[in-house]
């Protein structure tokens, strides 16, 4: 952390999209794309940014969002500020799920959102279960793995990571501030997913860029990553 501090400077002087986009946040945002399997990862100064960013950015007044119940509430926020319909199923629970999305046939968007694993009662969703019942009903599928990151998957990918690709889980956030210990939030996905944040998803646009000395914590703190412990039957309650 000093030394990115030292190199780059204690702030990042201004947004990414301004001159504040150093080559240590782009090397962070390489390293991130490769923990999670996916082509791009986009920095956010926070998980609640990333995921208003997201939601602000994909939906609007016609997208309906079908949110777990226990979802954290930066993604209940992030629906509410971007105008959307949100419907909650309840917890875990495929069937209720299968039920709204039954109802609401739309031509609009429409997205499932779930944390990865549960930030209050530690289980983790059935990522498989969601995207079939999501891909069944022409929905796309979001998970928050602010809590999975570095903890579960082999590499500590996460619960989505690898063992789930983009045609199962398109949107992807991911925290710093939890396993990896430092600050800030990614999103990961396909190239046209993330150029699209870029251009519409005013939290990433509007705002300076994480400090380089967090960003170079994170790539020290990847780098330690444990394999993962978790692969053990029993983690899920
Ligand atoms: C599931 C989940 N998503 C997002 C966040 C927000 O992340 P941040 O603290 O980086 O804003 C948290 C907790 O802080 C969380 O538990």
């Amino acid at each position: 952390m000093a030394e990115g501090a030292r190199r780059h400077g204690a702030g990042a002087r201004a947004s990414h999209l301004v001159n504040g986009h150093l080559a240590v946040h782009e090397a962070l945002e390489g390293r991130l794309a490769d923990l999670t399997g996916r082509p791009r990862a986009l920095l956010f100064s926070t998980g609640y940014m990333a995921n208003l960013g997201v939601l602000q950015a994909l939906c609007d007044e016609e997208t309906r969002v079908f949110q777990d119940r226990l979802n954290h509430a930066s993604l209940i926020d992030g629906a509410r500020l971007a105008g959307a319909r949100s419907r909650r199923f309840h917890h875990a629970d495929l069937a209720d799920l299968d039920r709204l999305l039954e109802r609401s046939a739309t031509g609009a968007l429409r997205l499932v959102v779930s944390d990865g694993v549960f930030s209050m009662d530690g289980d983790i969703a059935d990522i498989p279960g969601l995207a079939t019942t999501a891909r069944r009903h022409g929905a796309w599928l979001m998970i928050d793995d602010a809590h999975g990151l570095g903890v579960l998957g082999e590499r500590g990918d996460g619960s989505v990571g690898h063992t789930h690709g983009m045609d199962e889980v398109p949107v992807l956030v991911g925290t710093l501030s939890k396993a990896l210990g430092t600050a800030g939030a990614f999103v990961a996905g396909s190239e046209a997913l993330v150029e699209h944040l870029v251009q519409f998803a005013r939290p990433y646009i509007y705002t300076t860029a994480q400090p380089p000395g967090v960003a170079a914590a994170t790539l020290a703190a990847l780098e330690i990553l444990p394999p993962s412990r978790n692969a053990a039957p029993g983690c899920t309650r």
